[in-house]
């Protein structure tokens, strides 16, 4: 394919414009051009408007044309939220789960996260490797681009660096881009139960310089809960990653009410992920500052926990994003279809919020809304065409993917 790309007759060519997180009544807004078209040269945006407008300014037989044939076309989706490389599964544990258990009470016995760094430290990078590529084959399938992938299922040193090396080398073999995060502080390992502070100075002292001198990940996470990370002990790690150059996420007030979403306002995070329980306060400060507020919809299904109240954070003002939480353990699918389900049916958002949850402002939860995340001039061609005419379709069409055509940096990558 040439490296210029026209795609035109978009039925709808939903553009999400904006190079920032959209906040409140802002996510309503899509930015749809009827018949639109795209050029694209050098796996860059160049020019954006109705099929008119661009074949009056630009010569079709210069370009290599994709016609989208009266479907709707958008921005690639941006999982904001994954943990992509790990060894092992859970299928087991799951199955403990539908019986009655709770995500927590596993953890405390020795099994869930603990479980997945065992495997994890087994497996040697070409597993991870191979495992990682099959599952950003899955995720490129249902429309992803851009994918953010955390460390955290080894807890020593050699094996944190290890998942970080192997989603760089993920980053460079495969079409999807993957954002890295070192979450060291996912869970305490068992060589070090009761000792907690200590832990956190091991990864403060010992690896997380590390990771950052080696350029390794570009955000560090910590999962803030009762029985895991106190705010305290979240808010020493966090703000020392922060001093040495690392963004910062944060797992906030998943399953109990801590103050997650407080602290993440506090510290300038650039997300705050899951709430669930977040606090009035919480939701209030969030939708004062420019934390995005990452909802996990398919992590409550899969816990059978109740929804964040992602209704009354938009209404609040704050800016949603969705992602999947894809993990071995409390949320296993990749699917992009399910979260679209979950957050218009379950959580009562429109569609229209839902897709800007999952576009400008996924990029802005992985710090690139000036990069991707809408179909603007100057931003990477990441663009996906669906097999329908209407962007309506994507929850309509209840948990099965409406993608047609990837096409990632400017190339088809998915057909
Ligand atoms: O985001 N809550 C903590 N971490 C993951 C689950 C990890 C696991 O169970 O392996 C989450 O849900
Ligand atoms: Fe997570």
């Amino acid at each position: 394919m040439k490296n210029k790309i026209l795609i035109k007759n978009a039925s709808e060519l939903v553009t999400c414009s904006g190079f920032k997180a959209k906040h409140g009544s802002e996510m309503s807004d899509l930015h749809v051009i009827n018949d639109g078209a795209v050029i694209v040269e050098d796996g860059v945006i160049k020019a954006v408007g109705t099929t008119e407008e661009i074949l009056n300014k630009y010569k079709e037989a210069e370009y290599s044309v994709i016609d989208a044939g009266g479907k709707a076309v958008l921005p690639g989706f941006v999982d904001s939220h994954t943990h992509l490389v790990f060894g092992g599964y859970r299928a087991e544990e799951f199955s403990w789960r539908l019986r009655g258990d709770k995500y927590m009470d596993i953890m405390k016995r020795g099994g869930g996260i603990a479980s997945s760094v065992k495997s994890t430290r087994e497996a040697s990078k070409q597993e991870l490797m191979e495992a990682g590529l099959k599952r950003l084959n899955s995720m490129l399938s249902f429309g992803v681009t851009t994918v953010e992938g955390k460390s955290g299922y080894g807890l020593d040193f050699e094996t944190e660096i290890k998942q970080l090396e192997v989603a760089k080398e993920l980053n460079d073999a495969h079409p999807v881009d993957v954002v890295r995060t070192f979450m060291g502080a996912h869970a305490v390992p068992q060589e070090y139960k009761g000792r907690e502070d200590e832990y956190i100075d091991f990864i403060i002292e010992s690896v997380l310089p590390n990771v950052a001198d080696k350029k390794l990940a570009e955000f560090c996470d910590v999962f803030c809960e009762d029985n895991v990370f106190s705010i305290e002990q979240s808010r020493k790690l966090l703000s020392k990653a922060k001093e040495i150059g690392l963004a910062l996420k944060i797992h906030a007030d998943e399953i109990v009410q801590l103050g997650g979403a407080e602290l993440a306002v506090e510290l300038g995070a650039v997300s705050a992920d899951h709430l669930l329980q977040a606090s009035d306060e919480g939701i209030k400060a969030m939708a004062e500052s420019s934390v995005v507020a990452t909802l996990l919809p398919c992590t409550a299904f899969s816990l059978k926990e109740s929804y964040a109240r992602g209704r009354e954070m938009i209404d609040s003002g704050c800016a949603v994003g969705l992602a999947t939480d894809f993990n071995p353990g409390s949320c296993f699918t990749e699917s992009i279809p399910l979260v679209f389900a979950l957050a218009c049916i379950q959580m009562n958002l429109s569609i229209e919020e839902a897709i800007t949850a999952l576009t400008i402002n996924g990029a802005a939860a992985v710090n690139r809304a000036e990069e991707i995340g809408s179909i603007d001039i100057g931003k990477k061609a990441d663009i996906i065409i669906l097999e329908f005419p209407s962007y309506k379709f994507i929850p309509y069409h209840v948990g099965v993917s409406t993608v047609e055509k990837v096409i990632k940096n400017g190339e088809l990558v998915f057909d």
